[in-house]
């Protein structure tokens, strides 16, 4: 009989034999399925595991602070985290261009979990959170992971690493269930997909450090009343968007010249194609007016009624 227990017995078992007494690396970015594959290796080989953690500033409101609590303190985990916020700043200065954008920080990514690595020396083993899907997807599990370094989080492969994926053998929900199994919080095991360039991808324009602000408060908002509602675990991803926009409003009798923020909430199974969600009125409503009295620098607020394709998930 196939149970999450004996799955994780045999993983725990696979990885120590993988491993051996080497040291491995592993790069946590939060998301559920590198959260899931750290805590299974931590368990495997304990402090022959490093992660790293790179805070690149376009993170959610409060997730660089959870990631901390939970891998450091709740679980004990080697965490290197490093605070590189004002290095990706001052890279994205004055860039509006979305591929720009995302190739400087892809880039960046790799620059700064080199220098971490370089500073552990001799790792011979990269965790990797690849799941079934990947595997299938793109023939094998080095495809998979050639494919996945478009995206951040991703390394480079002339570090010589080799793979341990514990995860290549679950689906998304096995994931899930084996990370509430190994006593990972709900907020990590149900969070919602987030894109590797994070706000990045939803600040259109060139990024800064208010727009930033502004969009992670917004975005916050947003999850909060979502959840309040009961909806966020239904939905595949919820969230602000910052146009590179101003229009005139009224405050008391002040005339304002503030930022627009979109609300987006899209339901999918694989993020190929995707529906805008049909968010109940009241739900809109109590987003809506909690931006606008919270957030100064925010006046309007508009919902993206838009499905992919013809438009995409994120607006870059
Ligand atoms: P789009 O916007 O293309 O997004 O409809 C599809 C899914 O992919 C996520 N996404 C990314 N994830 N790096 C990532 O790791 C990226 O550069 C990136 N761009 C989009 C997006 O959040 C959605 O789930």
């Amino acid at each position: 009989l196939w149970t999450m227990g004996s799955f994780l017995d045999q993983a725990i078992a696979e990885v120590r034999e993988q491993v051996g007494d080497k040291k491995v690396l592993c790069a946590l970015s939060g998301g559920v399925d590198s959260s899931v594959a750290a805590v299974l290796v931590q368990k495997a080989v304990g402090d022959q595991l490093t992660c790293v953690f790179v805070n690149h500033g376009l993170l959610r409101k409060g997730e660089a602070e959870q990631v901390q609590k939970t891998f450091k303190e709740k679980f004990k985990i080697n965490l290197i985290y490093v605070d590189a916020r004002d290095r990706f700043l001052s890279k994205l200065s004055g860039v509006s261009e979305p591929e720009r954008k995302r190739k400087i920080i892809g880039e960046e990514f790799i620059r700064v979990f080199e220098d971490e690595a370089a500073k552990l020396g001799q790792v011979e083993f990269l965790v990797q959170g690849t799941l079934y899907p990947d595997v299938v997807e793109s023939g094998t599990a080095t495809a998979a992971v050639i494919k996945s370094h478009h995206n951040v989080g991703c390394l480079p492969e002339d570090m010589n690493l080799k793979l341990v994926e514990p995860l290549r053998w679950l689906f998304k929900d096995e994931v899930r269930v084996l990370g509430e199994e190994m006593g990972l919080p709900e907020e990590v095991v149900w969070r919602q997909p987030f894109p590797g360039p994070g706000m990045a991808v939803r600040i259109l324009g060139p990024v800064t450090e208010e727009k930033v602000r502004i969009t992670q408060e917004a975005d916050a908002i947003v999850e909060q009343e979502i959840r309040k509602a009961g909806l966020y675990r239904q939905i595949w991803q919820s969230f602000a968007v910052l146009p590179d926009m101003r229009s005139v409003g009224v405050m008391g009798d002040e005339r304002t010249y503030a930022h627009t923020v979109v609300i987006r909430a899209v339901n999918s199974v694989d993020a190929m194609t995707a529906d805008w969600v049909r968010l109940p009125y009241e739900v809109l409503e109590a987003i809506s007016s909690r931006i606008v009295s919270e957030i100064k620098e925010i006046n309007r607020v508009v919902y993206d009624i838009t499905s992919k394709p013809p438009a995409t998930i994120e607006w870059e």
